[in-house]
Parts: C-alpha cells; sequence; structure tokens
C-alpha cells in the first residue's frame, strides 16, 4: 500500500482516490432452525470505492437491513467475508474504526443530551481525546448549520435536525465508511433537500457511502451506483446511469407550434411517427429523426425530447421480472 501523499479529510488518512473502501464476499445469513429457518441473505456481494455512493435497494424483507447489520459488524455471518479498509469487523472490532453508520432512525443519539454532548459521547466511545472530539463535534455542528441548537436537548429538536445530528455522529471519527438507512424518511421537502445535498458532499470529501432508501427519486439523485437486493440475493447491480439508459427506449417526443399541413401529416408519418396535434411521437432510427425535424420547416419547434426511464419504472420492472422467473 502506498503511505506517502495519501489525500486527508479532516485528521485522518483515506484510502486514495478509487480504492475499495468496502468489499463484501458471498455474505449469507439464515435466521431460525429446522423448519423454521430462512435464509435472509444469500450469498452477496458488493464493492463500494471511494467516494462512491451506492444504492441498495430492495423490497420490504429483501435483506438489506441484515446486509448492513452484518457490514455493521452486529449479526455475525453464516459465510462470507466484509473488509472494511482492508480490515474484517468480525475479526477485528478496530476495522469499526473506519465505518459510521445511521441505522433505522435516529437510534444512534441520546435523546436527552444536547447535540454537543452528544458528539463529545460518542467521540470518546470511539477513543478520541475528549478535547478533541469536542473541537470536532462543533465544527461538525457549524457545518451542518447547527451550532445555535448545540445546546437544545436532541428530542426538542425537529426531526429534520435530529437526522443532521444523527449524521454529525456517525460521521465524528472520520470514517471512510458511512451507512445509512433510510437518511430521507420523514423528513419536509427543504430538510430532505438538506440531507442530500449533506449526503452529496460528505461523497465528494472521498468517503464511500451505502444507502437504503425506498424513495427512489432520492436513490436516483445521489447514488452513482445500484444494487438491487430481491429475496436475499442481489439482482442487478449498475451504474445507476447505465441502467437507466438500459431501461430507457429510444422514442422521441417532439412538440410544435401550430398544425401540421396535411402533406407534412402523410410525409411524417411515413417515417414511422404519430401526429396528434402539435404532439409527435417517434420512435425511430437517429437519421430518420433529422428528415422527421426538416419535414416540419418552417413550424417552430418547442421542444425534442428522449423518452428516459427513472429508476422507480427499472426498479420495478426487475424485481417483478425476477419474480416471474422465480415465483
Ligand atoms: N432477528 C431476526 N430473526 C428472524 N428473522 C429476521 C430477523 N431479522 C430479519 N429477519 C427476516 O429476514 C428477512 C430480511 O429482513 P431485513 O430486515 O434484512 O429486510 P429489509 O430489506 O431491511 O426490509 P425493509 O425494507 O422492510 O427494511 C425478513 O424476512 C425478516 O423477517
Ligand atoms: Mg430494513
Amino acid at each position: 500500500m502506498q503511505l506517502v501523499n495519501r489525500p486527508t479529510v479532516g485528521s485522518l488518512p483515506v484510502a486514495p482516490q478509487g480504492s475499495i473502501v468496502l468489499s463484501i464476499e458471498d455474505l449469507s445469513k439464515a435466521y431460525g432452525r429446522g423448519k423454521q429457518r430462512f435464509e435472509a441473505v444469500r450469498q452477496v456481494s458488493l464493492t463500494l470505492h471511494r467516494g462512491e455512493v451506492l444504492a441498495f435497494l430492495g423490497p420490504n424483507g429483501a435483506g438489506k437491513t441484515t446486509t448492513i447489520k452484518m457490514i455493521a459488524g452486529l449479526v455475525r455471518p453464516d459465510r462470507g467475508q466484509v473488509t472494511i479498509a482492508g480490515e474484517d469487523p468480525h475479526r477485528h472490532a478496530r476495522a469499526l474504526r473506519h465505518l459510521g453508520a445511521v441505522l433505522e432512525g435516529n437510534r444512534n443519539l441520546y435523546w436527552r443530551l444536547t447535540p454537543e454532548e452528544n458528539l463529545e459521547y460518542f467521540g470518546v466511545l470511539r477513543q478520541m481525546p475528549r478535547k478533541i472530539a469536542h473541537r470536532r463535534g462543533l465544527e461538525l455542528l457549524d457545518r451542518f448549520e447547527l451550532l445555535d441548537k448545540r445546546n437544545t436537548p436532541v428530542q426538542k429538536l425537529s426531526r429534520g435536525m435530529q437526522q443532521k445530528v444523527a449524521i454529525a455522529v456517525a460521521l465524528i471519527h472520520d470514517p471512510q465508511l458511512l451507512l445509512l438507512d433510510e437518511p430521507t424518511l420523514g423528513l419536509d421537502v427543504e430538510a430532505g433537500e438538506t440531507v442530500k445535498a449533506l449526503v452529496r458532499e460528505i461523497a465528494q470529501e472521498g468517503r464511500a457511502i451505502l444507502l437504503t432508501t425506498h424513495q427512489l427519486d432520492v436513490a436516483e439523485e445521489l447514488s452513482d451506483r445500484v444494487a438491487i437486493i430481491r429475496r436475499g440475493q442481489i439482482i442487478a447491480e449498475q451504474s445507476t446511469e447505465a441502467l437507466l439508459q438500459e431501461f430507457s427506449d429510444s422514442t422521441y417526443q417532439i412538440e410544435v407550434e401550430g398544425t401540421l399541413t396535411v402533406a407534412q401529416t402523410q410525409q411524417v408519418a411515413q417515417l414511422g411517427a404519430i401526429v396528434e396535434g402539435p404532439h409527435i411521437t417517434y420512435a425511430g432510427t437517429p437519421e430518420n429523426l433529422y428528415a422527421l425535424l426538416a419535414a416540419l420547416q418552417p413550424l417552430p419547434i418547442f421542444s425534442v425530447q428522449r423518452d428516459r426511464a427513472d429508476l422507480t419504472q427499472v426498479f420495478l420492472k426487475l424485481v417483478q421480472d425476477t419474480q416471474d422467473a422465480n415465483p
């Protein structure tokens, strides 16, 4: 490993750009015994690089939280391996110093303590000297625009503020990997936007983020890559952009101002387009698209748009298809 010129975030060195922060290999976990035995996670493998946001998606009960708990060292896998920044948290608890997690709501906070006290407390718990934990806590509160609330007990803060404090606490020891379970659930539009902006910023600092959410628009906006899990198995894993491209078809919606002449309508129909007043739908070759646009002259063109799948459509299709294949 190269030790010189490593970029730093805050005080701790982080892995070089593009390097693997998390790798899980063939993770499996069954709950119960005998007839009650249930395989919640089956041979799941994933890698997560520095600066990358991976959206880990799946229907209820698919195995997301179980996988996350195995990564966080809270549930022991039956098989497989977790490696965080080169260390296995199930063998060496010190691997957890690379990891911060906000699991299921705000349970990583003490509600009667203030944000400042929570940050210091969890910093010390993470083996930081009290003074340093306190200083870094204040820096995080400043950055999350919570300095004026630093002495208010967490239970008196709004949900959005509590969520920001929970993320700050997860970052107190400067981890390379952040696990976020439903970070925007129950937040209003503005608080949701703030948390999304923070997630983006945290990734830009070079941390790797594993994000679970049922809000697929949030996943689409934030993630570089998507992994979809269903009944304990990964059914798709790809860059978000490639996945959306793959499911987007080459249909164009063209809008003009005014009405097409009869001759224009015929010409356009010959190229395979469907005309409904000023709306034209075209699904053909790119060359013919130019011919079509030429045929519309001199009508002003209002817009040309390519239909694009969104992550919700992709998700439903993938989950449905695998269900049909393995009912
Ligand atoms: N402690 C447990 N004991 C027995 N079964 C469990 C336990 N924890 C989870 N399960 C089961 O394992 C499966 C996966 O659960 P998990 O919580 O990992 O799903 P999830 O993908 O996080 O779902 P959700 O989207 O609803 O949060 C479910 O069938 C669940 O009932
Ligand atoms: Mg869950």
